[in-house]
């Protein structure tokens, strides 16, 4: 009995030790409930509520009530130790309301008095600002990325009244995956990008997945003509697909009431939608993630989905999960053939492990997708990167003048949440062209191009070189210093005599990348083990390899080098290679030299390219 009345004795020293409803000064009350339990109630108006962030502790739930009534639920790491950065809830539109944040942190403490002691109680405040200047070192110079929290798969996007609108999976409450929404930044030439608020947040129904846009310019889903119509997954306790309209060209959106659309049984994600000319029908496929396949519908107003057939069990790479679908038809160079490919991003199981994107060629009639055989009536796999940080790439709806743009995630599940940057966490790939062209194996491959409009980034020619012989000692080129040395290398070699040719970008401290053109194995590789920081995953140190179709004898390359990637356009469109490096300072050198014989550099040109204002 004693001992039963010295424990709430302590009890109710610890409880009158919290501050109960403490902090009005600072526009905050904050109670503590229990031990994992705390209010923080809002009693001055401001712009954002900025909240402290540890990322390696667990994620505190954080209901935020409005007069009483949940209006959203987030989940946030709040700070118990020491605060990694801040993130902003823009609390402005909820002005004039009672605003009553009721948390619940994920690990309790032995007492009330420890509970009230983590970081995140003194420091969360009150702001009419939020400093998004970045100031991340590994942050891209000319690559599109959020302004801060996490981003993963590009997503929804379409092309309206001459932008380009990008909507891509966003946390906007901390640098790791969490609470889904559509993040949004539009661009009126691919490159330059303005952020705008998110699009597309989550409801009772799950937070919001991928998905994709179309503009209906006939207004059959009855939402308006020209209305911007959005589908996409809820992912709550199950995933289902959900419609939502824009009537301000993307900026807005409201969820259709009759939502989810499409249900399954079964984890089905990121609807995918095409107006198909032929049969005069709104298309969708839909990744069945563990089922390995993509489900084909089809639909009159966008509301109502029947399914009309199934592709891809048991074809191509079959590893984890198959997600991302994207269906289009692209011209095959040279002639006057079209053809289907079906984008099929798959998680792991890519070509260099984790994450990449498969593509399949083949006819498709409205309904079906019959995908193209060898000779022996197998189906190919064929890769649509050759990197280790190419995922999640669809393609732009409505592009003009026929184009097919598409845009990728720049990264891999395997250890994207790890890669060494703070405030934000990934960028997308520049944007591509792609078509068709015929090998002379007789398949057809994508022939993937840098977007034209990217040429718009190139500012002073740093190198021209023309005709020089390369031999075994290493000729040593200088790369521009400006702007932490991003810039594009355009080479021209002739394998001529040579097995093999080296090209490595280095810096002082040692670090390279190095790159191996073997006109005999038909490949050009990549090792980036030696690029500088690789020590945070163990998938991250690696190699990746391209296959050479057709002349192995000449190589042209694109190398677009940010502050932290490097993409290699092989000047054909034949491969594309995306991989991120972290060197400790920028590479200033290229070093060319060959192996076995001579190669000759045909042509070598430099340029520093400008960074984009958004970033
Ligand atoms: C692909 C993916 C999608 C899903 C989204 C969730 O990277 O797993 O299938 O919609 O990410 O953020």
């Amino acid at each position: 009995m004693k001992y039963i009345r010295h424990i709430a004795a302590c009890l109710m020293a610890a409880v009158s030790a919290a501050p109960a409803f403490g902090d009005a000064g600072r526009g905050l009350e904050i109670s503590h409930l229990g031990t994992s339990n705390t209010i923080v109630r809002v009693t001055s108006p401001a712009r954002y509520l900025l909240l402290p962030v540890e990322e390696s502790v667990d994620d505190a739930t954080v209901n935020v009530l409005l007069d009483g009534r949940r209006e959203a639920t987030l989940n946030v790491r709040l700070a118990r130790n020491k605060v990694d950065y801040y993130v902003p809830l823009d609390i402005s539109r909820y002005a004039g309301r009672s605003v009553l944040l009721d948390i619940v942190t994920a690990q309790s403490r032995a007492t009330v008095r420890e509970a009230s002691d983590d970081a995140c109680w003194t420091l969360m405040s009150l702001s009419d600002s939020f400093d998004t200047t970045n100031r991340e070192k590994y942050r891209p110079a000319f690559h599109h990325t959020p302004l801060y929290g996490w981003m993963n798969d590009p997503n929804g996007m379409f092309y309206k009244d001459g932008r380009w609108h990008l909507y891509y999976q966003y946390n906007p409450y901390g640098s790791k995956w969490q609470n889904m929404t559509w993040g949004h930044s539009s661009s009126p030439d691919l490159v330059s990008w303005t952020h705008h608020d998110p699009a597309i947040e989550p409801d009772d129904l799950g937070t919001v997945f991928s998905g994709s846009c179309v503009v209906d310019a006939d207004n059959t889903a009855g939402f308006g003509s020209g209305a911007v119509v959005a589908l996409y997954t809820s992912a709550g306790v199950n995933q289902t697909q959900s419609l939502a309209w824009s009537n301000d060209g993307g900026h807005t959106f409201t969820k259709y009431a009759g939502n989810p659309v499409i249900t399954l049984e079964s984890e089905a994600r990121d609807p995918n939608v095409f107006w198909h000319e032929a049969t005069g029908e709104w298309v969708l496929l839909l990744a069945h993630a563990l089922d390995h396949e993509m489900l084909i519908y089809t639909s009159p107003d966008l509301k109502n989905w029947t399914l009309r057939s199934s592709f891809g069990k048991g074809l191509g790479a079959q590893d984890g999960v198959w997600e991302c679908p994207d269906l289009m038809q692209l011209p095959v160079d040279g002639t006057d053939e079209r053809k289907w490919v079906l984008l099929c991003n798959l998680n792991p199981g890519g070509v260099f492990g984790g994450s990449a994107t498969q593509y399949f060629v083949g006819d498709f009639d409205g309904a079906s997708f019959i995908p193209d055989t060898l000779s022996d009536g197998s189906v190919p796999v064929k890769w649509m990167d050759h990197g280790k940080d190419h995922y999640a790439t669809v393609s732009w709806s409505g592009a003009p003048d026929g184009r097919h743009v598409v845009v990728g995630w720049m990264s891999n599940w395997q250890y994207a949440a790890e890669v060494p940057t703070k405030q934000f966490r990934s960028a997308n790939t520049l944007p591509r062209d792609i078509a068709l062209y015929r090998a002379s194996d007789g398949q057809y491959y994508l022939r993937t191009m840098p977007s034209p409009e990217v040429d718009a980034l190139r500012g002073r020619k740093a190198t021209a070189v023309r005709g020089r012989r390369i031999g075994q000692r290493p000729q040593r080129f200088a790369l521009p210093t400006q702007n932490d040395g991003v810039c594009e290398i355009l080479l021209t070699l002739y394998a001529s005599r040579a097995e093999a040719v080296i090209i490595s970008l280095g810096n002082d401290a040692g670090e390279s990348v190095d790159m191996v053109y073997d006109p005999s194995a038909a490949s050009f590789s990549f090792d980036r083990t030696l690029s500088g920081i690789t020590d945070f995953n163990h998938d991250f140190p690696a190699r990746t390899e391209a296959p050479l179709t057709d002349d192995t004898k000449k190589l042209s390359l694109r190398i677009f080098v940010d502050r932290s990637s490097i993409e290699i356009f092989d000047g054909e469109g034949r491969f594309v290679m995306t991989n991120l490096v972290f060197p400790t300072s920028p590479y200033t050198t290229l070093t060319l030299s060959a192996t076995g014989g001579r190669a000759s550099l045909s042509s070598l040109e430099v340029y520093s390219l400008n960074p984009i204002a958004s970033n």
